[in-house]
């Protein structure tokens, strides 16, 4: 199936795309889920080789594994785990079953019990020692920070409960700089961490004990815990009350959904954070029903598996025209690279082709005047993804907004237009002349036929933001079955997890390096006699 698809692509590889896109393709080659637009038009994909690209969903079984997913199979096949944050979102959807239980009182249930102890935090019911919570620090990292942070940030516009903060490093600098800002009597603290057990966040967990504990006499009913864990959170003295369970279907990076999610649902409350879980409930519907030819998910990974596996464009960059997604890429570094960043099929076999994309982005106009100058004139293709919102949430300053929607559609049409060597050298002849107006002129000259995609929205409302996090988890989901691997473990953070362990004694000096490798011995030693 890939050697049919690279034959195509090799036939069709020297064509300037902008040459077939009429209205006609604009039409057909952008698809709407609900009020969500994606234009796939300025790329080289014709209708033949989107052909090809949808029976690969075809002859992988995608539709097959979407409903094995949906229902409940344990689909993480090396963890024996079903693949259900769906359920999270499953709002007034059926029952699901895992091993023949209906999961979905138990998900009901705790968001719930979220709902009432978010709102109750609002509202000042429930206080800390000194009075109404005016701060909540999420602790957590991976998927237990990412997406409640990039959602907190996303939903600015709507964030009317405390200010939220989010310590993920180890690094002491990150905690060390939040805690300054707080007052221990009215902070609230969330340890989120799936399995808590991960060393960064469970030494932050005990800084931030510590720290509250000079000042506060019931530390534990400041402390709120976000687990699968719940021997290990009792053990850390946090009350069953305000510990919020969810169960190991639930993937860190697919967690943002429920428990893992409380800081933004103290954040927005609880009936924007429904809306937020309505808007993913919807795009599972729209992934679950729509044709291939019109499910977004699915053509949005088709485009990412034509640009990486079959063009060998080795990048991808998300570039939201949409400040308050600035954290969206670091975001989807995560669910892309840790789902789909894998060397072996699900058999345990070479995958054929390579695997998922390396991911990157920054907001829009920043970024035009940072890297926008490798994108339109170097000499590697880095397929573009733009994200943007008709209306900001700025009404006087609409204005303002519409100068960035202008630039916005500016970077995809320069990046597939260009600008030839002829124009160039007209735009300068009055300027120069002879030889130096060809080399100037070069230095002027914009390739173009450089591949983008727009994803457009209405506005940044807490259900869009449902339906793009959907949207992207979906596309994992498709690119991840396309490519045989299994997109829901991470076995690949392990390693360096086992050495860090094993190093820490080295570097604290209670053990000698004796028996590392030269390179480490080396930096261990400098780093000692510079005081670590
Ligand atoms: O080390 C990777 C990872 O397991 C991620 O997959 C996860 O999101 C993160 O660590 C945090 O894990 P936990 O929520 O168990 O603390």
């Amino acid at each position: 199936m890939w050697n049919t698809l690279k034959a195509h692509r090799a036939a069709v590889v020297d064509r300037r795309f902008e040459t077939m896109l009429d209205t006609a393709r604009a039409a057909d080659f952008s698809a709407m889920a609900g009020d969500i637009r994606l234009d796939y038009a300025k790329t080289n994909i014709d209708a033949s080789g989107r052909g090809l690209l949808l029976d690969l969903l075809e002859q992988t079984g995608v539709a097959a594994k979407r409903e094995a997913m949906f229902t409940g199979a344990p689909i993480n096949e090396t963890e024996g785990r079903a693949v259900l944050h769906t359920a999270l979102r499953n709002l007034d959807g059926g029952p699901v079953h895992v091993d023949g239980v209906d999961v979905m009182p138990e998900v009901l249930d705790t968001l719930a019990r979220m709902g009432g102890f978010a709102e109750s935090v609002r509202s000042g019911t429930y206080a800390g020692q000194g009075g109404r919570i005016t701060d909540v620090v999420n602790i957590g990292i991976g998927g237990s920070d990412l997406g409640p942070a990039m959602g907190v940030l996303a939903m600015a516009p709507y964030h009317d409960g405390p200010r939220c903060h989010f310590v993920s490093n180890v690094d002491p600098a990150d905690i060390a700089q939040v805690l300054r800002s707080c007052d221990p009597t009215t902070t609230l603290v969330i340890v989120a961490s799936k399995t808590f057990t991960t060393i960064e966040t469970m030494k932050n967990a005990r800084t931030a004990r510590a720290w509250m504990s000079e000042k506060v006499t019931d530390v534990g009913a400041q402390f709120v815990a976000l687990s699968t864990a719940a021997d290990k959170t009792a053990e850390f003295g946090i009350d069953p009350s305000r510990v919020f369970g969810f169960e190991d279907w639930v993937g860190g990076r697919y967690s943002m959904w429920g428990p893992i999610g409380l800081s933004l649902m103290v954040a927005i409350g609880r009936d924007a954070f429904h809306a937020f879980l309505r808007g993913a409930q919807a795009m599972d519907v729209h992934f679950r029903n729509a044709e291939w030819t019109e499910n977004l998910p699915a053509l949005l990974a088709i485009v990412g598996i034509w640009h990486n596996q079959v063009c060998g464009y080795a990048t991808r960059a998300v570039l939201p025209y949409d400040n308050n997604f600035s954290r969206l890429p670091a975001y989807l570094q995560q669910l892309e690279m840790e789902s789909n960043g894998k060397r072996v099929s699900m058999d345990g076999a070479d995958l054929a082709v390579p695997s998922g994309p390396v991911v990157w982005g920054e907001p829009g106009t920043n970024g035009q005047h940072a890297f926008y100058q490798l994108i339109h004139q170097g000499t590697r293709v880095v397929p573009c993804e733009f994200l943007v919102a008709a209306r900001g949430h700025e009404d006087a300053l609409h204005h303002q907004h519409q100068l960035l929607v202008a630039n916005c559609l500016a970077q995809s049409e320069a990046l597939m237009k260009g600008r030839g060597l002829d124009e160039a050298r007209s735009k300068l002849a009055d300027k120069f002349k002879g030889h130096e107006l060809d080399r100037q002129a070069r230095h002027r000259v914009f390739p173009g036929n450089r591949p983008s995609i727009t994803i457009a929205y209405p506005q940044l409302t807490p259900f869009v933001l449902g339906q793009l996090i959907a949207l992207y988890e979906h596309r994992v989901f498709v690119e991840g079955v396309v490519l045989g691997l299994n997109s829901y473990d991470q076995w690949g953070v392990e390693l360096g997890k086992e050495l860090a362990t094993a190093l820490q004694p080295v570097v604290e000096g209670t053990q000698s390096v004796a028996g590392k490798d030269g390179s480490t011995a080396g930096l261990v030693d400098f780093l000692q006699a510079h005081g670590v």
